[in-house]
């Protein structure tokens, strides 16, 4: 049996339901590209929402991270990675969480308790020492000098915000020397496998740190890392999940691993990560901004370093590639499955796109670094613009030629031409709503007033976080600290129904952004709005103006055409982020 197997089968041996991986782009949670963490798809529970499939749950979860992509070519970095993980929602705490950990790595994956050491929480001025689960690995047979005690490194929240604790973290020796009696986690032959968080904290946007309802357990164990550690390799591309997929990428080219390990690695690892973001329900497709953009990069990279191994580009590398990815996750995840001819597409069509552009681009590159000129922004935005050239590249050759790029610079650019082009897709959501749907563009105007009346009822704090629309209902995702009470839902709905029997005027004005924040009027991301905006305002002379928005539209004339509102769930949707979801009848 593999390891997720084996994983599961114990925890659900120890009361837990096994909960389907989410797809690898959030659902809920607009702040992150992918999720980077088993617990990520669960913080509404972790909050406090009961979890329909109870208080003890496990899962494999698809995680992406890509803050580290330049590190990928070395053994054991990947873009996307299988996080198991096991979780107690306000069920058992520190103790069975640390008994069931060891009794899985020592009984179950036979590790020797001597290649084990831990690390557990030594307290600061706000939480005290970790007293207990230092106590448990003691009655457990850690002898106390594998016990670490550290501050920054067991205090554990994904980002800024949300819910968080003290966590201890299992180590493993990987290594033929001879075993420190000392552990030291600072010492690389120690490698963390797992961690345990026990999450009673939740910290706020102001940073203050306040119980949570329920003491919870979330825990993280790396599939890549622990399956080469079980298998014995020190390199995790040599272990089974990676084998044949490198074995393959050396019948391709014709090359051995040895010597050729970094571009393999590459594109293994790149090309996997491609499969997994494509198959997503999300449909994500190569582009120049936000995941679309990862997925053209992790693509390129990878044929990049097929050119590297002299690959010949225009035959069906990349589908063998993806062909045997698909077929060895299969089993797991069944979007690969239903999405396998997307995937290949997606694929293929970026091969193609990006070929077309490369060799002019090659061209253009040596012309401009003719005379050893360094790169400038502008020129290293011009080549990601014009030719497909992601920044990474242009730094990669420019490596090889002694030269710097002012990435500075780019990203300057870059932020730019996002700007313009969240314009441009507002411009096409216009259009495009406008054609389509009537019950879209009444469900838009909704939403405006939604929020006026949640700022009304709730409280000025409450800023719009997200929303979704189609034809049979509106989703509207806000900040908010806490559940709504069945009357604040009830004046909620009242209100914005008062301002649809009224009749108010809807109108659209341009104006200046700076203009446009002046006159008070709302919107999500400033940054991200172009400097010429248009506000959408709904009032009269009778009642004033109700709401004043930046958007692109399309809206309804007048809030008549919205006939009755009526709110039919409200639930978490991320630390500190409430979700609504309503229906025009
Ligand atoms: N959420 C914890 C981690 O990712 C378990 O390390």
């Amino acid at each position: 049996m593999n390891l997720k197997d084996l994983y599961i089968d114990f925890f659900v041996s120890k009361g837990h339901k096994q909960i389907p991986s989410a797809p690898v782009v959030p659902e809920n949670d607009p702040s992150v590209l992918f999720n980077t963490a088993g617990m990520q798809p669960l913080i509404p529970y972790l909050m406090g929402q009961s979890h329909p499939y109870g208080t003890r749950l496990c899962d494999y979860q698809k995680c992406i991270r890509t803050n580290d992509l330049e590190e990928v070519g070395d053994v054991t970095h990947h873009t996307f990675f299988e996080m198991l993980g096991n979780w107690s929602l306000g069920d058992y705490f520190k103790d069975e969480s640390i008994s069931w950990s060891f009794e899985f790595l020592t009984k179950y994956l036979n590790i020797p308790v001597e290649r084990l050491a831990v690390t557990v929480f030594a307290g600061n001025d706000d939480i005290p020492f970790d007293e207990v689960s230092y106590n448990k690995w003691i009655s457990l047979g850690i002898k106390p000098e594998r016990i670490a005690k550290t501050v920054d490194d067991n205090f554990w929240i994904a980002g800024e915000t949300g819910p968080c604790g003290a966590d201890t973290e299992i180590f493993y020796f990987r290594s033929e020397d001879e075993i420190p009696i000392e552990f030291d986690p600072n010492d690389d032959r120690w490698v963390e496998i797992w961690n345990n968080v026990f999450m009673q904290y939740n910290k706020a946007e102001n940073g203050i740190i306040t119980e949570l309802p329920k003491k919870n357990v979330d825990t993280g164990m790396g599939v890549e890392r622990t399956t080469a550690i079980l298998e014995g390799v020190n390199d995790n591309y040599l272990s089974s999940i990676w084998k044949d997929v490198i074995d393959l990428i050396c019948n391709i080219s014709n090359l051995s691993y040895e010597g050729n390990e970094r571009s393999m690695r590459i594109i293994a690892d790149h090309l996997r990560t491609a499969v997994f973001i494509s198959a997503d329900p999300a449909g994500i497709k190569p582009s120049n901004t936000d995941q679309g953009y990862i997925l053209r990069r992790l693509i390129r990279r990878a044929i990049r370093h097929a050119k590297t191994l002299n690959i010949d580009i225009n035959s069906d590398w990349e589908q063998k590639i993806a062909t045997l990815l698909i077929d060895k996750y299969q089993k797991y995840y069944k979007e690969l499955v239903d999405n396998r001819d997307v995937v290949l597409n997606v694929l293929t069509e970026e091969k193609k796109r990006f070929n077309k552009t490369l060799e002019k681009g090659l061209k253009e590159f040596e012309k401009v670094t003719r005379n050893n000129e360094n790169i400038d922004g502008e020129m290293a935005f011009h080549l990601f613009d014009t030719y497909g050239f992601p920044l990474e590249l242009t730094v990669e050759l420019a490596k090889e030629r002694n030269l710097k790029v002012d990435i500075v610079g780019f990203e300057n650019k870059f932020k730019e031409h996002q700007e313009k082009s969240r314009t441009a897709s507002a411009g096409k959501f216009k259009g495009g709503l406008a054609g389509n749907s009537e019950i879209e563009t009444r469900y838009h105007t909704a939403t405006h007033l939604l929020n006026a009346a949640l700022k009304v009822v709730v409280g000025p704090d409450v800023h719009q976080k997200g929303s979704n629309i189609t034809d049979e209902r509106m989703r509207f995702d806000f900040s908010c600290d806490h559940k709504l009470t069945d009357e604040e839902k009830k004046k909620t709905e009242d209100l914005v129904n008062e301002w649809i029997e009224a009749g108010l005027d809807v109108t659209v004005q341009e104006m200046s952004k700076d203009e446009a924040i002046k006159s008070g009027a709302e919107c999500m991301f400033i940054e991200k709005y172009p400097d010429i905006v248009t506000v959408y305002q709904i009032g009269n002379d009778k009642y004033g103006v109700v709401s004043k928005e930046l958007c692109g539209g399309p809206h309804v004339k007048n809030t008549s055409e919205l006939t009755k509102f009526k709110i039919k769930k409200e639930e978490a949707s991320s630390a500190g982020v409430r979700r609504i979801k309503a229906i025009l009848e």
